[in-house]
């Protein structure tokens, strides 16, 4: 019996121990390239650009949030690996998402990975809880500006240079609430279901040039408490680092053939009842 618990915890200890070295192994297949991530102040941008610069690759870290993005490439910076660069930049403006990738041209002369993670609804960012058709119409353009234009400005900011270099990936973040809607923040569902298509017109022009284009669409992850209460049917919140790993395998050479396609990993959201949910005010109506 003793020898079965001694094995038991060997086995979890080495299960354990090898999922991070899986993890580093895929990120140092970016040691010495350049990836641009928005949204890197906080939450998963924040997560994969920890992870990517602790192997050598060298941050653009995008965040309209000034304070959160430098605190954190101070941060990353400490560790001696991979540089990090603090771009503040507002997603929804253009000339911002041309001044990133010069940045990266700039410092490093490559632009191999572009992660789109700003985003999220608007009605919980701008604090507008109201149904679609009492929403001011400065909530519904967050909502897409942020969500879709932004992904869109920051991937014509920055493919121009991969098609050139004839290689290069661009992830985008989507949803489940790209399938499933939302009442309140519709732009939010609206948008992220728009990345699911953009994907693949990137594919598209993409191809010809070794450029690669996909989209991983998470179901509740655990960035903030709340999202643990949103229901999956495995009765699980994902870890932001399972979203990261997964975006990073598909991003690196183990997932050359990924292009044009999007991926849920949402704990068996998607698999539950329609009926049964509602959206994120469902997390946010338990707080
Ligand atoms: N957390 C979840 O449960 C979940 C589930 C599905 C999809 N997602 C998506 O994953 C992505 C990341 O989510 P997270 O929970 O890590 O988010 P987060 O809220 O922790 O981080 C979002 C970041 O985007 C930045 N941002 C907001 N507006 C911006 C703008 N105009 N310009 C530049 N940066 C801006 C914020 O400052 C913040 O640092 C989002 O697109 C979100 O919609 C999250």
């Amino acid at each position: 019996m003793k020898g079965m618990i001694l094995f038991s915890v060997f086995c979890i200890a080495a299960l354990s121990s090898s999922a991070d070295e899986i993890t580093s192994a895929i990120a140092a297949t970016f040691s010495g390239k350049t990836a641009v991530i928005t949204g890197a102040a906080s939450g998963m941008g924040l997560c994969t650009s920890k992870t990517l610069a602790q192997e050598g690759c060298n941050v653009f870290m995008c965040d309209i949030n000034e304070k959160g993005v430098k605190k954190a490439a101070d941060e990353i910076n400490a560790l001696g690996k991979g540089k990090a660069y603090a771009v503040v930049a507002d997603v929804r403006k253009f000339a911002d998402a041309e001044r990133s990738a010069a940045l990266a041209m700039e410092k490093t002369g490559r632009i191999d990975l572009l992660i789109n993670y700003a985003g999220g609804n608007e009605a919980r960012c701008c604090k507008s809880f109201k149904p679609f058709y009492e929403q001011p119409v400065e909530v519904i353009d967050w909502g897409l500006d942020v969500n879709l234009k932004g992904a869109v400005y920051f991937s014509r900011a920055c493919m121009p240079y991969m098609v050139k270099a004839k290689s290069g990936v661009i992830v985008c973040i989507g949803s489940v609430t790209g399938f499933e809607g939302d009442g309140c923040g519709s732009m939010y569902g609206t948008a992220k279901s728009g990345l699911h298509n953009f994907v693949v017109g990137l594919a598209k022009a993409g191809s010809p040039y070794g450029v690669r284009a996909f989209c991983v669409s998470p179901g509740p992850v655990l960035t903030r408490p709340a999202m643990a209460k949103m229901t999956t049917s495995l009765g699980f919140a994902s870890q932001p680092q399972e979203i990261v790993d997964y975006v990073l395998y598909m991003a690196s050479p183990k997932g050359r053939s990924v292009t044009g396609t999007t991926h849920i990993i949402d704990a068996g959201r998607l698999a539950l009842p329609r009926s049964s949910t509602s959206g994120f005010l469902e997390a946010e109506k338990k707080k």
